[in-house]
């Protein structure tokens, strides 16, 4: 699997239902991580347009930048910092729809608006955040966590 069928449906639901097991088909013969992650984000980037959809990976204690679309951002995130921070603290997903009214947000991006953040948890412990980025307020709905929370079940069994 070299490319991505793109949906036309209106529907966005459905678009990002047909995109799912795209994104597993890209990833099942490939063991090696950070290939498999940079395919990941550039299928979301094309398939969902995202304005900036990234990985960042535990190392220590800190979050540091890994394969991402989108532009250039911040590498190293302490932990319980910013969203992607305490959305590892916390071991929760953060939906954050004005990132002006997020205490403590990061902001990489004078352009980003709003902001989802999903931890993967793989053997009990948080290995790396899925980090997505839109220009607009309030841009993510449950459509886009049913999407990103598929790809993170996706990514902890890598
Ligand atoms: N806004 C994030 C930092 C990462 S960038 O948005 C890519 C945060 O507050 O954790």
């Amino acid at each position: 699997m070299h490319h991505i069928e793109i949906s036309e449906s209106q529907d966005k639901g459905k678009r990002y239902q047909s995109l799912l097991p795209q994104i597993e088909a890209l990833v099942k013969d490939e063991p090696d991580l950070i290939a498999n992650l940079s395919n990941i984000v550039a299928a979301l980037k094309e398939a969902a347009g995202y304005f900036w959809v990234g990985f960042y990976l535990v190392k220590g204690e800190e979050l540091v930048l890994g394969p991402f679309q989108g532009p250039v951002a911040c590498t190293r995130i302490a932990r319980g910092k910013g969203v992607c921070g305490t959305a590892w603290e916390k071991r929760q997903v953060i939906v954050v729809p004005d990132v002006e009214r997020f205490p403590g947000h990061i902001a990489c991006s004078s352009q980003s608006k709003s902001e989802i953040v999903l931890p993967v948890i793989s053997n009990g412990q948080v290995s790396m955040v899925l980090d997505v980025d839109s220009d607009r307020l309030d841009d993510f709905d449950a459509a886009d966590r049913w999407l990103l929370e598929g790809v993170v079940n996706i990514v902890r069994q890598l």
